[in-house]
């Protein structure tokens, strides 16, 4: 298997902005020498504001043209939002194996102790279906709360552009859950959004000892590295970020994208 794969061929991951990098970073850990491409659709971020055929038309048409243009072996779709809206219909349209991103509630189930359950998402991850069906799969038994904080999409791209981030914003993401009927409880929160991860310490501090947050990072990772199991890589060249908007806080990135390998950039 594998051997008609060009070892240069890379690896797609793609967000609406910088929350695929949690992504990109657990890939990395587990395929040290696949050559990847980091793609962010800067010019429709946030996806999580915008309607599920909005969602589904920018992610179909913009992995159309990039699988076209730089032939990937595999598309990760390193974005809740993007992958519970549009995951079904781009698997459809395009011939390249495609790892989607969909919230961690099923690890979640397996270790909360109080069957109490938060997740965190953007407001269009959080009324999907995807998640409606992923709950009566894995945590019927559980309570699940839900609640949209999209601020902490902001917090994550500005933390990367090295701004500061005004620490209420965390207390409010918790206070989001806590508030809710049985959110004393939650012990276990599921960030169901890749910017999430980006934000854990803070958090973590916002809601306390004895809660756990749980993300899909390492677990694509494990899928991607399944996919590409025996397959050549060679990373010629450095890894290229590739956004669709060209502007002043894509320079700001820089030095965050530097320390992941992706040191050039292009706009699409
Ligand atoms: N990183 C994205 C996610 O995982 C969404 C951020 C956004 O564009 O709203 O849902």
């Amino acid at each position: 298997m594998g051997a008609d794969i060009d070892p240069a061929a890379p690896i797609l991951i793609f967000d609406s902005g910088v929350g695929g990098l949690t992504v990109l970073e657990a890939t990395r850990r587990l395929l040290p020498d696949a050559p990847i491409i980091y793609a962010a659709d800067n010019a429709g971020l946030p996806y999580g504001a915008k309607t599920e055929a909005q969602v589904a038309a920018r992610v179909a048409g913009l992995l159309g043209r990039m699988t076209e243009r730089f032939r990937p072996r595999l598309v990760c779709i390193a974005c809740n939002t993007a992958s519970t809206i549009a995951l079904g219909m781009v698997r459809e349209v395009l011939e390249v194996p495609i790892v989607g991103t969909v919230p961690a509630i099923k690890p979640a189930a397996a270790i909360t102790r109080s069957g109490v359950i938060g997740l965190l998402g953007t407001e269009a991850t959080i009324r999907q279906g995807y998640v409606d069906r992923l709950e009566v799969e894995f945590a019927s038994d559980k309570t699940l709360l839900r609640h949209a904080a999209p601020e902490l999409v902001e917090a994550a791209e500005a933390r990367l552009r090295g701004e500061d981030v005004d620490p209420r914003v965390f207390a409010r993401a918790a206070a989001g859950l806590r508030e809710q009927l049985g959110g004393e409880d939650i012990d276990t929160v599921v960030l169901a959004c890749t910017h999430f991860p980006l934000l854990a310490d803070d958090l973590a501090v916002a809601f306390g000892p004895g809660v756990r947050l749980v993300d899909g990072a390492e677990g694509i990772a494990r899928r991607i590295a399944h996919l590409t199991g025996g397959q050549g890589f060679a990373r010629n060249a450095p890894d290229l970020a590739l956004f669709t908007r060209d502007d002043a806080r894509v320079e700001a990135l820089a030095p965050a994208l530097a320390a992941l390998g992706l040191t050039r950039s292009e706009t699409l």
